[in-house]
């Protein structure tokens, strides 16, 4: 039928064991081979050692055998070479290098969450107590995968091979630097941007609402406020709430909530997103470190230069 979701990203970094420590802190929950699950869809983060942090593997989730035949004869159009085994087709992203391999697995079904209790004009959904929203007893546990941002120095390339390769629908653009794809109902999964050099950008993690958006992000701030990247803020493409983190390889980690989601793809227009719009729709403003990394020269030229 068609792909559905985002399995699992793996990044290389060049301590593991300092950027693993800070995914257990992210609220994701260690296994065993620097593997991290997420409380809805198991094992979704892979960390290994790398040179210097770049995104080492994507795995995409599709529903049956037919839609990986139809990949592996678009990547043989784009002269991508690809392996096409029992349940799985693997191949690499021509212009980072990265593995990909996509996958026959079953649709993820996230258990509904009740809605948030907000007040408003008019509107007293809340009476005679304080906002649950804050006062929640446990600590942000993210539940899934939402997306991976990788810098790509041919981001056409990339793009065409998420969506000319792949099957990934364009979700929106910005304006000759890159594009949102989706390869499920999620505005998007994959995020390609231009870069002078191939990166993993971010990795971002659905939470349950924007106080978990605030929370998550502020439990991860108490001891350690050089982790602050850029939030509490709100997107344009995708309109989700988000909070901008860093680890320490510097790679950014994103908690995010109320995203849009494309049911019907007749009814969604992606859009040219020009300027600030490409990154935002309010917060504080994007600190120049959002676009390009402290770290852009160091991996530039091969070092490596954590924080
Ligand atoms: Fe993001």
């Amino acid at each position: 039928m068609s792909l559905h979701g985002l399995l699992s990203v793996t990044m290389g970094v060049p301590n593991v064991a300092e950027t693993a420590a800070y995914y257990a802190d992210f609220g994701l929950a260690p296994e065993e081979d620097n593997w991290f699950a997420t409380a809805d869809a198991g094992r979704q983060l892979r960390i290994e050692y790398a040179p210097t942090r770049r995104m080492v593997e994507l795995r995409v989730a599709a529903d049956d055998a037919d839609d990986l035949a139809r990949i592996a004869a678009r990547l043989e159009r784009l002269g991508v070479a690809a392996h096409l085994g029992e349940g799985t087709l693997q191949t690499a992203e021509p212009a980072t290098g990265a593995r990909v391999l996509v996958e026959i697995a079953p649709r993820l079904v996230q258990d509904t969450v009740p809605a948030s209790v907000y007040n408003g004009p008019g509107r007293l959904e809340r009476q005679d107590a304080r906002a649950p929203g804050f006062t929640r007893p446990d600590r942000v546990r993210p539940r899934k995968l939402g997306h991976a941002v990788v810098g790509s120095t041919d981001h056409e390339v990339t793009q065409s091979f998420f969506t000319d390769g792949l099957g990934f629908k364009v979700s929106d653009r910005i304006k000759g630097a890159g594009a949102f794809l989706r390869c499920s109902t999620d505005h998007h999964n994959v995020l390609v941007l231009g870069a002078p050099v191939n990166f993993l950008h971010h990795t971002s993690w659905q939470v349950d609402d924007v106080d978990d958006v605030g929370r998550g992000a502020c439990a991860m701030l108490e001891d350690h406020p050089e982790r602050h990247v850029w939030g509490l803020g709100r997107h344009f493409a995708g309109s989700n709430f988000f909070w901008y983190l860093k680890d320490p390889a510097g790679n950014f980690s994103e908690y995010y909530s109320d995203m849009d989601c494309i049911i019907d793809d007749q009814l969604w227009t992606p859009e040219d997103l020009e300027g600030a719009r490409g990154l935002f729709a309010w917060g504080p403003p994007p600190p120049s470190s959002f676009l390009r990394p402290d770290d852009l020269a160091a991996m530039m030229t091969g070092a490596h230069a954590p924080r």
